[in-house]
């Protein structure tokens, strides 16, 4: 087993520019950073809000290795007949288990077996999942003796949650790593028992928006309140997310760095 084991995890892929941007950059990211594997939120994917069997195909070719979701899971119709044919796609595991889907996807890193998997936040969430903390117990006892480590992506709101979340794992995960607030923090490190920690990666789109999403109707809902179309925006396209590196000999991450790529020539 080498020493160090590179991850990079991709904050929530906003429609057709987040897409793309991954198409253009992701397989030369991937040789910069010497990277071992690729994992990304998809749960915006679909314009924004989902995702499909044929998007989940071609981002998967694109070089992710797995992909996770969020509270917008089951946006697109028809991809809950789908997800079961996905095996390296898992839905958020704190879901009830009648939920199509997978739970948690593990990956062979360089002979260290990896498992991924989303807990979805209860403060300020639409979708509301079962306990996190819990949940997240439930699942590393579920994956003992079947993954070697876990990377658990706490899919929430709430910055308090998502950072308890992480010291309630410290030195059980391999990182903790927040998804769906579309920013990224600048909390990026290494908690004291060795698990990485971000509080939110950032999205993979758009930041000339509002999370994703054109400024001017969201805007104007803020401005008068009647509703309008959100479509997703198309400046400043960036891919974001965080870079952990693992030891799997001392079971600690050594370091979890913010990575941004901007588009080329963006606007
Ligand atoms: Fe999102
Ligand atoms: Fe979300």
């Amino acid at each position: 087993m080498e020493a160090v084991i590179k991850i990079l995890f991709i904050g929530d892929i906003v429609g057709k520019p987040g897409r793309e941007i991954l198409q253009e950059r992701l397989a030369r990211l991937r040789a910069e950073l010497n990277l071992d594997v690729v994992i990304a939120n998809g749960e915006n994917a679909a314009a924004g809000s989902g995702i499909t069997g044929a998007i989940a195909k071609s981002l998967l070719a694109t070089g992710v290795d797995a992909i996770t979701l969020g509270d917008h899971v089951w946006d697109q119709r028809g991809w809950e007949d789908e997800i079961d044919d996905f095996p390296t796609v898992c839905r958020p595991a704190n879901l009830p288990e009648s939920n199509p889907g997978r739970d948690h996807v593990i990956l062979d890193v360089k002979g260290f077996k990896l498992a991924v998997f989303t807990v979805l936040g209860r403060t300020f969430m639409g979708l509301k999942g079962d306990c996190p903390f819990l949940g997240a117990d439930a699942m590393l006892k579920k994956l003992e003796g079947k993954a070697d480590g876990a990377l658990v992506e706490i899919h929430a709101e709430a910055t308090s949650e998502k950072i308890a979340l992480g010291w309630h794992l410290d030195g059980r995960a391999v990182a903790v790593l927040g998804t769906h607030t579309h920013v990224p923090t600048a909390d990026a490190g290494v908690l004291p028992k060795g698990t990485g920690f971000m509080c939110d990666v950032g999205m993979t789109g758009p930041y000339a928006s509002v999370l994703g999403r054109e400024v001017a109707p969201v805007l104007g809902r803020f401005l008068d309140g009647m509703p309008r179309r959100f479509e997703v925006a198309e400046g400043d396209v960036r891919i974001s997310g965080a870079l952990v590196e693992y030891d799997p000999v001392a079971k600690r991450a050594v370091k979890v760095q913010l990575i941004t790529v901007k588009r080329a020539g963006g606007r």
